[in-house]
């Protein structure tokens, strides 16, 4: 059945016009885009999105890097949409990425583990509070809209 994930092409990807590109391969996966929105994240915004790293040494240069520029903030959707949009995109260093996964996403327009174009929720459970936190009327799912 139909389940949904946050994707986000990240300031790079952004302004580096990457987002025709990223969103042509979306729908040739068959993916539907339910939603999208750009958006310019402030610092505490970002900071809250990603706060399960907050405790990471590499957090400061996260915010600072996710606040530099707009971001492409979708819901994807088809059966298995969370593990498959992560297979899409790659490993999360960039860097590896080119080498394991020559035709993945962040081989395609990520620099490094940091850098790396694209965001996909790791879980349906992340999926469900990264769609809630981005947009307030979307139901993450299946399940969540049968209340
Ligand atoms: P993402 O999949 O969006 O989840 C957390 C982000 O933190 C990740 O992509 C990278 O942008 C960043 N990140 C993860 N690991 C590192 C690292 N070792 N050094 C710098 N940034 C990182």
């Amino acid at each position: 059945s139909e389940e949904r994930t946050l994707a986000m092409i990240k300031p790079d990807g952004v302004s580096g016009n990457y987002s025709d590109d990223i969103k042509r391969i979306i729908l040739e996966a068959n993916f539907n885009i339910v939603t999208e929105t750009l958006a310019q994240l402030d610092k505490e915004t970002a900071s809250a999105f990603y706060h399960e790293h907050s405790s990471r040494s590499f957090f400061p240069h996260l915010v600072t890097y996710m606040t530099s520029g707009p971001v492409l903030v979708m819901v994807l959707e088809k059966p298995n949409a969370v593990s498959d949009w992560r297979g899409l995109i790659g490993p999360t260093d960039a860097q590896k990425a080119k080498i394991s996964h020559p035709h993945s996403i962040r081989a395609l327009c990520g620099k490094d583990s940091q850098s790396n174009c694209v965001h996909g929720s790791d879980s349906t459970s992340s999926a469900e509070r990264e769609i809630k936190f981005f947009f307030k009327d979307v139901v993450p799912g299946d399940i969540a809209s049968q209340h």
